[in-house]
């Protein structure tokens, strides 16, 4: 039986995932660097540096600690001020009413998110309250793909990981959670999830009843 669903956020409760994309593309382009959608969906769900330390790689870059800090410092800046605008009416169709659904049945629900930010974004979503745990980029040292960060979340509502279930818009995010031995939710095309246990095209076409 299953107890808990652990949801990412950024990409599945509501689309941050296109503001990170434009904070990334602003920085590439000051740069001269090359950026392109396909290598913003690669970077679903992966750390920061992790991802500055891709686009780098990408385009053949290399540079010391100091400028990396100062570029990854200046795409934050560029993503903190487009979540100026985030509101309640930014959450994804269906994602609050899947929340609330996990709820009714006897489900706790955690949040699982790479994000520094992710305080700020639930908070801006006033949806922090629903939360039993709340595990994101300062929880662990080791980033998705790495499972550290749900197995964060499933110690934190005193869950097994096989009795919980990871929603997941992110590869990176679905490897974590198969590495931490949980049931994995893709939302998305499959050529990004196909590795997951189920997968739907978005949110709102969630059977909770299929998965449990
Ligand atoms: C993930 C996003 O949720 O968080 C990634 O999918 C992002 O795109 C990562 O890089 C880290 O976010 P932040 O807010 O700590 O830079
Ligand atoms: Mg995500």
């Amino acid at each position: 039986r299953l107890d808990a669903v652990i949801f990412d956020l950024d990409g599945v409760l509501t689309d941050t995932a296109e503001f990170h994309e434009r904070g990334w593309a602003r920085l590439a382009d000051e740069q001269g660097w090359h950026f392109d959608s396909a290598l913003a969906d690669e970077l679903r769900g992966v750390s920061r540096m992790d991802s500055l330390e891709r686009i780098l790689a990408e385009n053949g870059v290399t540079a010391d600690v100091e400028q990396k800090r100062e570029w990854a410092d200046r795409k934050n800046r560029y993503y903190v001020d487009a979540l100026d605008e985030l509101s309640p009416a930014d959450l994804l169709p269906g994602a609050l009413e899947l929340v609330l659904a996990c709820k009714d049945e006897g489900l706790a629900v955690a949040i699982g998110s790479s994000s520094r930010n992710a305080p700020m974004v639930l908070d801006r979503l006033g949806i922090t309250d629903q939360f039993a745990a709340v595990s994101d980029g300062n929880a662990v040292e080791r980033a998705k793909p790495a499972p550290d960060l749900f197995l964060h979340a499933a110690d934190q509502l005193g869950v097994a990981a096989e009795r919980c279930v990871v929603v997941e818009d992110a590869a990176s995010g679905v490897d974590a959670a198969l590495a931490a031995g949980m049931v994995t939710v893709g939302v998305g095309p499959a050529e990004r999830l196909g590795h997951a246990h189920h997968r739907f095209d978005t949110v709102a076409e969630i059977d909770l009843d299929r998965i449990l």
